[in-house]
């Protein structure tokens, strides 16, 4: 993949996007100028030239006013004006070329702010930032919103106070990933959507379908898509990429194993039926992580504008266990004793079949199974600290919050 950085660790990076490309400016270091607070302004122009200013004076592409509350930068293509609000963390741009515009200010203290970028050939003029910190209420197309992680988007979007589109294959939205002619309902109205491809982000035709949803939702003005993809599955790549060459702001929010697993869903319902868990997971270690902080992450994603553009966020638990370590802390939280029998992925294949999973599904899972517990993924990312500034969710919370409310009971 390309243009794509997962281990940014500034506490003040920026992302630009321009075009459906993304590259990466880091504060501190490139393309900021300073005029008390901070700020930053960067030419839409085709070629994408940075067009800086600082306290006032201009470099010949630019000129900039300052009265202590209103800032307006005036260069090539691109026309900006700051209201300064009294925190100064509102912004406003308009103009700029098909290349986009991207507009950044800070107060100089929160290392982070409301972006808003405008100005681009789909018509984006005068919008505002996805963002939840500063700019109030936007729309949110929550696909897979009756999920494990889309329900808690779906659940944190609307504690942030924003106006949720909560679509599936039934219900209010209806959305389906095989039928593109419920995209365009589902999108319209919507600034940002989240995306839980069905059945899996690798699966085969993920990265067709993705791709074209992408595009067709930069037709309708959506501003930012937020995919949720799987650490060290290589057949998911194709479907990141499709999304980050669609030309719409994006983010790759790339997962560990969800605690969830255990919880809800079908390896929960084989585990209840089976009074122990098989599956083909051997002795691999795997950092699970709360589906809870994967929404909590793509919220603060969708709420940062621009600061999360172009990039790709790994995010882990913090403690590496095997499943059958899982589930001796299930089994010793007092919930239900359960057994774990490891399998070889052919072998949990016949499994999936008596659950009546379709053929081709089996035979990608069992694909994605022999190399995604291989133990490539037994290690911990930082993306949960990087974006909410505090460590993940325990595993042992998890586990005594779901047999309190009775999850594993007979
Ligand atoms: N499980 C993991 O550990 C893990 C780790 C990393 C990444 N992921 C990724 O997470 C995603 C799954 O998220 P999840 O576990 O939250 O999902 P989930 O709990 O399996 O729920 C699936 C959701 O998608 C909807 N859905 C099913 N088929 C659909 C279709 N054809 N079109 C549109 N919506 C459909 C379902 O609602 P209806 O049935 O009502 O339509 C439901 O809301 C996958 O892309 C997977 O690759 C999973």
């Amino acid at each position: 993949m390309t243009n794509k950085t997962a281990n940014d660790t500034t506490d003040d990076a920026t992302n630009r996007t321009t075009g459906g490309t993304a590259t990466r400016a880091t504060g501190g270091t490139a393309a900021r100028t300073t005029d008390g607070t901070a700020s930053r302004a960067t030419g839409g122009t085709a070629d994408d030239a940075a067009i800086r200013t600082t306290g006032g004076t201009a470099d010949g592409t630019a000129s900039r006013t300052t009265d202590g509350t209103t800032t307006r930068t005036t260069g090539g293509t691109t026309t900006r004006t700051t209201d300064g609000t009294a925190d100064g963390t509102t912004s406003r741009a308009t103009g700029g070329t098909a290349g986009g515009a991207a507009i950044r200010t800070t107060d100089g203290t929160a290392g982070d702010a409301a972006i808003r970028t405008t100005g681009d050939a789909r018509g984006y003029a005068t919008s505002d930032a996805v963002s939840g910190t500063t700019s109030g209420t936007v729309t949110v197309l929550v696909t897979g919103a009756t999920g494990r992680v889309g329900s808690r988007v779906a659940e944190a979007a609307r504690v942030a106070g924003h106006e949720v589109r909560a679509a599936a294959r039934s219900g209010p939205v209806l959305f389906d990933w095989n039928d593109p002619a419920t995209w365009a309902d589902a999108l319209r109205g919507a600034d940002a959507a989240f995306l839980a491809h069905q059945p899996d982000v690798g699966a085969p035709g993920a990265a067709e379908a993705v791709g074209a949803f992408a595009r067709r939702a930069g037709e309708l003005g959506v501003r930012h898509l937020v995919l949720l993809s799987a650490r060290g599955e290589h057949q998911a790549l194709a479907t990141e990429d499709a999304l980050a060459g669609a030309g719409v702001r994006w983010t790759v929010v790339r997962a560990a194993w969800f605690a969830q697993n255990f919880s809800e869903g079908p390896m929960a319902d084989g585990m209840r039926e089976r009074g122990g868990l098989v599956f083909p997971s051997g002795e691999v270690l795997e950092p699970f992580i709360d589906v809870r902080d994967i929404a909590d992450v793509v919220l603060a994603v969708l709420g940062a504008g621009e600061r999360y553009a172009g990039r790709v966020l790994e995010v882990s638990g913090g403690r590496l266990l095997s499943f059958r370590d899982a589930v001796a802390e299930i089994s010793g939280a007092g919930g239900r004793e359960f057994t774990y029998a490891p399998v070889s992925a052919v072998e949990y294949g016949a499994v999936l079949r008596e659950i009546g999973t379709p053929e081709g599904e089996v035979e990608f899972l069992i694909d994605l199974f022999e190399t995604n517990l291989d133990g490539r993924n037994a290690y911990v990312s930082d993306g949960v600290r990087e974006v909410l500034g505090r460590g993940p969710r325990e595993f042992v919370d998890f586990v005594h919050e779901a047999v309190a409310a009775g999850t594993w009971k007979q």
